[in-house]
């Protein structure tokens, strides 16, 4: 892992920074480029104009990690319900995803599954669809596990992989015969050579080969999602699924906000379905910074930015 990974994804964890750091104002200039607003609000009308401009559709996130009481679950469940409301009253194709430790995941098993089963209700009601993001390797085994559950009851949801984890291939063959729906990203977090691919190399092989896994699965499962703004794997997935005869149509292409905006709508105009996730809320430290460490270039920004202000 390269030095300015270490040190961005060291920073993601660190709580004085994660303090001190988001008042300056050219921190928070400079994440502005990914992120639209700190409300729902923000969110939403983002998600609008992406819509009606551009032919883009959107997956909403609140940034939050790791609550610590069951009121505080509650209350994220809340805002997703209220939010789901939103985009159906609004007529967005918008969807949402959620992290399982800000459902309870640490907290109790049963009380994450009740607030992760009310959302996926809610969502299925406005016949909307429910993403679970996936978090650090601590959590892989428990998100799966209870995402198999939800899934028996509820079609319209489907859960993030990582082609950085070796057991992610063994993992996708379980998901596919389950149906499911699985955004493959090639992961954000700091793990160890003894469960991840280190290199980036390595990494990107692993996704290819995933890929062509689900694309393989793609009349099984409900939905499958490229989560990734790597335009060489891009080129090499559509060829691939051409070669075998797998529609365009059939699976979408998902990046981040602000995040290669030409490659968004150039894919849009080769007939590629592009989905782009929108993060939003007032704790978006530890995020910021696993952005910074996908791409230290992202520094010059925040240089830029301390210089004018
Ligand atoms: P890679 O990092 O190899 O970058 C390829 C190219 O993309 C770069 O050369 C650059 O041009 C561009 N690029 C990538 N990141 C950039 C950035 N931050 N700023 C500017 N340019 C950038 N992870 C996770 O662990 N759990 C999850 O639930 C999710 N969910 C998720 C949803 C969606 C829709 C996306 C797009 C990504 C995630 N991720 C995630 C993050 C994912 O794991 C990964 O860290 C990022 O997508 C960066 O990896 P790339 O595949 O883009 O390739």
């Amino acid at each position: 892992m390269s030095i300015g990974r270490s040190f961005f994804l060291w920073a993601s964890r660190n709580s004085t920074l994660r303090e001190r750091l988001p008042q300056y104002g050219f921190v928070k200039k400079s994440v502005s480029r990914f992120m639209p607003g700190e409300t729902s609000e923000d969110a939403l009308n983002a998600a609008e104009e992406l819509q009606r401009s551009n032919n883009i559709s959107t997956v909403l996130t609140h940034l939050g990690e790791n609550v610590s009481t069951e009121a505080e679950t509650h209350q994220v469940k809340d805002h997703y319900l209220e939010l789901i409301d939103q985009i159906h009253i609004r007529g967005l194709d918008a969807q949402v995803s959620v992290k399982l430790t800000e459902l309870g995941l640490d907290q109790d098993l049963n009380l994450c599954t009740s607030n992760l089963k009310e959302l996926a209700g809610a969502a299925a009601k406005t016949n909307n669809f429910l993403w679970i993001d996936m978090e650090g390797t601590q959590y892989t085994s428990s998100t799966l596990d209870l995402y198999s559950r939800v899934r028996e009851e509820f079609q319209k949801t489907g859960v993030c992989v990582q082609s950085y984890l070796y057991r992610t291939s063994e993992d996708l063959e379980k998901l596919i015969r389950l149906k499911s729906g699985i955004r493959l990203v090639k992961g954000a977090y700091a793990e160890s050579p003894a469960v991840a691919f280190a290199s980036k190399s390595d990494n990107d092989e692993n996704y290819f080969k995933l890929a062509g896994m689900l694309l393989q699965g793609n009349q099984e499962l409900s939905r499958i999602a490229f989560g990734t703004h790597d335009q060489l794997l891009i080129g090499r997935i559509l060829d691939h699924a051409n070669r075998m005869k797998v529609a365009r149509d059939s699976f979408e292409i998902q990046m981040l906000y602000g995040i290669r905006k030409k490659d968004q709508l150039r894919l849009v105009q080769q007939g590629c379905r592009v989905r782009v996730l929108i993060s939003y809320g007032t704790f978006w430290f530890p995020w910021y910074m696993r952005r910074l460490a996908e791409r230290p270039a992202n520094v010059f920004f925040v240089i830029k930015n301390v210089f004018r202000s």
